[in-house]
């Protein structure tokens, strides 16, 4: 059987068809990068002493490249199977639309860089826009701590009741989670900020390319040195990426599993409005909590996408090998996941009502015994001797007022210590990261296709 015909050799269709895999359907995320990076390695060969691309040839280049990406946004543009991905589907529409030019891009560089310079273009923009989502869930959950900062609220281990706690504590706390987690993911960006282009195949080329050039055309911080380290990068930023997002799940799915617990009639703490729940085809009755539920089971999906990930890398030999496209699936999916999952929580999360008096009735005697113990350990009595005291008398414990215990927590974190102010600060910060860069990134863009972005039209 005669091979497919590709710009790369003829290949049997069913070695063709497995090989490519899903990058047919998943590249078509990536068309945009591709362009935008092949415009910077483009400009770079035309800054060249000689240059490889004369002012005019990159302008025309370029002016192709925008087009494809208008094409891609008006869903024109097609990756056929023959293409295998993105890197050859745009090549070979550069060549169909300016010639010979369009053959000469692929100059010094390998679609080993290439595919890891798109996934890090893509992991740019994605992670800002995740880290401004969890900010801005942890900016409801501040808010919802503000509203009931003072509120009792039963804290608990092993889920059982064991000493006055707030609204305020419990909110902020999976705030406070939050906040750590955009941290790692603000680690993450650091890494994925450095370029992969111009290591090629993962050993370089011998043209003396201006690698540094492009890392600044494309707004990284630098490119990353060594060529076959730039190569064995790839898969590992994006499991760094995913391990930071699995946190965030992490984050989000115990926070979820909290408010099914406390919105069930038993407890009563949280109610949502209707709209927030799903109701069933036969009980007439049910307002269900869908939303808490599958952000708890999304969490196992983004923890199995990183696990997933590091599963390929796990013993995989230096340089590049094919293995490496299995990641990409894995990645996009759990950062979509992520992504979908903080939208949908801060959504429901910012329209949880409290009621005050339900969790009023969780204090039972026994919550306040540790802080009796406490008090007689104030007089003079040594700890131990303060316990076996309570605890000899936990049938006499009176009821207190849950407000007043909480008052008198005034210490760091504590109900009566809580620096709400400065969390939002963090929130705050979070947010203007995201912003600050989404729009240097924007502006690099707009200078290197020297038109609007990301509007594309003058
Ligand atoms: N689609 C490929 C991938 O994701 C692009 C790189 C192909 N490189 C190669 N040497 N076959 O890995």
């Amino acid at each position: 059987m005669a091979g497919e015909k590709t710009l790369v050799g003829s290949i049997h269709p069913d070695v063709l068809s497995f090989t490519a895999g899903q990058d047919v359907l998943l590249d078509r995320v990536l068309v945009e990068a591709d362009c935008i990076g092949s415009a910077a390695h483009v400009t770079m060969l035309a800054a060249l002493t000689p240059p490889l691309f004369s002012a005019d040839e990159r302008t025309r280049v370029i002016a192709a490249l925008v087009d494809v990406m208008r094409r891609d946004r008006r869903g024109e543009f097609t990756i056929t199977e023959a293409d295998q991905d993105v890197h050859l589907a745009v090549e070979r529409a550069l060549t169909a639309s300016v010639g010979e030019l369009g053959k000469r891009v692929h100059t010094a560089r390998s679609r080993n860089d290439q595919v890891a310079l798109d996934l890090r273009l893509y992991a740019k923009t994605e992670l800002l826009a995740m880290i401004a989502q969890a900010a801005a869930l942890a900016g409801v959950l501040l808010d919802l701590a503000r509203r009931h900062e003072r509120v009792p609220m039963v804290g608990r281990t092993h889920l059982q009741p064991a000493m006055p706690s707030s609204v305020g504590v419990w909110a902020s706390a999976y705030a406070e989670s939050l906040l750590d987690d955009i941290e790692l993911l603000q680690g993450a960006y650091a890494q994925n900020d450095r370029s992969p282009l111009g290591s090629a195949a993962g050993y370089g080329v011998p043209l003396a390319i201006d690698r540094a050039l492009t890392a600044r055309l494309l707004d990284f911080e630098r490119p990353i040195h060594n060529v076959m380290y730039a190569s064995n990068a790839r898969g590992k930023c994006e499991s760094i990426i995913l391990n930071a997002a699995s946190q965030v799940m992490l984050s989000s799915a115990r926070l979820a599993e909290d408010m099914t617990l406390f919105m069930m009639p038993e407890f009563g703490y949280f109610r949502l409005p209707s709209q927030y729940c799903t109701g069933s085809s036969i009980m007439p009755q049910k307002q269900n909590p869908d939303v808490f539920e599958l952000v708890r089971a999304r969490s196992a999906t983004v923890l199995s996408c990183a696990s997933r990930i590091t599963g390929v890398l796990k013993g995989l030999a230096g340089g590049y090998q094919r293995d490496l496209q299995e990641t990409k699936a894995p990645f996009m999916e759990g950062i979509r996941v992520t992504r979908e999952t903080l939208r949908a929580l801060t959504l429901v999360m910012a329209h949880v009502e409290v009621d005050a008096a339900a969790l009023a009735r969780g204090f039972s005697p026994g919550v306040f015994a540790t802080d009796r113990a406490l008090a007689l350990v104030a007089g003079g009595m040594p700890f131990r001797d303060a316990y076996d005291a309570v605890k000899a008398g936990l049938a006499d414990l009176e009821q207190q007022d849950p407000t007043q215990a909480i008052a008198l927590k005034t210490h760091e974190g504590a109900p009566a210590g809580l620096d709400l102010p400065s969390l939002e600060r963090r929130a705050a910060q979070a947010t203007a990261f995201g912003d600050e860069r989404g729009r240097r990134w924007e502006r690099a863009v707009a200078d290197l296709l020297a038109i609007p972005y990301p509007r594309l039209e003058v």
